[in-house]
């Protein structure tokens, strides 16, 4: 694939699925987790410039940044804690529409308002988490989930 990302699309859905189509053809000739989560954090910054978009790998028991785009970020989360710590003992994706609201979140930038952590699953174990931070509040809609899970999927 070129790599030259298209960001087209009348509306967020739109955005979505063109989206999804690249970051599949991306991925397809790439077996490297870290250069595919870099790729995927890349892709979806330039199309919805969100604040922070990033991974963290399960690495032993803990959770470990991973490649993102955006303000640096704490290295290191446990199992259960936070909103990835969460997803990762849940194995569910969390949206947090006001994140000071979201007892034990770890905040990386005071700037962040909400936040959707989805689980990438491999085998039945969550392998790593996608992390999106905004700052706006209220950011993440049914849209975004459908298609953050699809993206994680992709990543399986
Ligand atoms: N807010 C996250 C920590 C990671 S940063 O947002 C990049 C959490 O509560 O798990």
């Amino acid at each position: 694939m070129s790599e030259n990302l298209i960001i087209k699309g009348n509306n967020k859905q739109e955005l979505y699925e063109n989206l999804l189509q690249q970051i599949k053809a991306l991925v397809e000739g790439e077996t490297d987790m870290i250069a595919n989560m870099a790729n995927i954090a890349a892709c979806l910054k330039d199309t919805f410039h969100f604040w922070w978009v990033g991974f963290y790998r399960v690495v032993g028991d803990m959770l470990v940044l991973g490649p993102y785009q955006g303000p640096l970020a704490c290295t290191r989360i446990r199992k259960g804690k936070g909103v990835c710590g969460t997803a990762w003992q849940n194995a569910e994706t969390v949206v947090v529409p006001d994140v000071d609201a979201f007892p034990g979140h770890i905040a990386c930038s005071s700037l962040t308002k909400s936040e959707i952590v989805v689980p990438i699953i491999n085998k039945g174990a969550v392998v790593a988490v996608l992390d999106i931070d905004s700052e706006k509040f209220d950011n993440f809609d049914a849209i975004d989930r459908k298609f953050l899970e699809e993206i994680a999927s992709v990543l399986s």
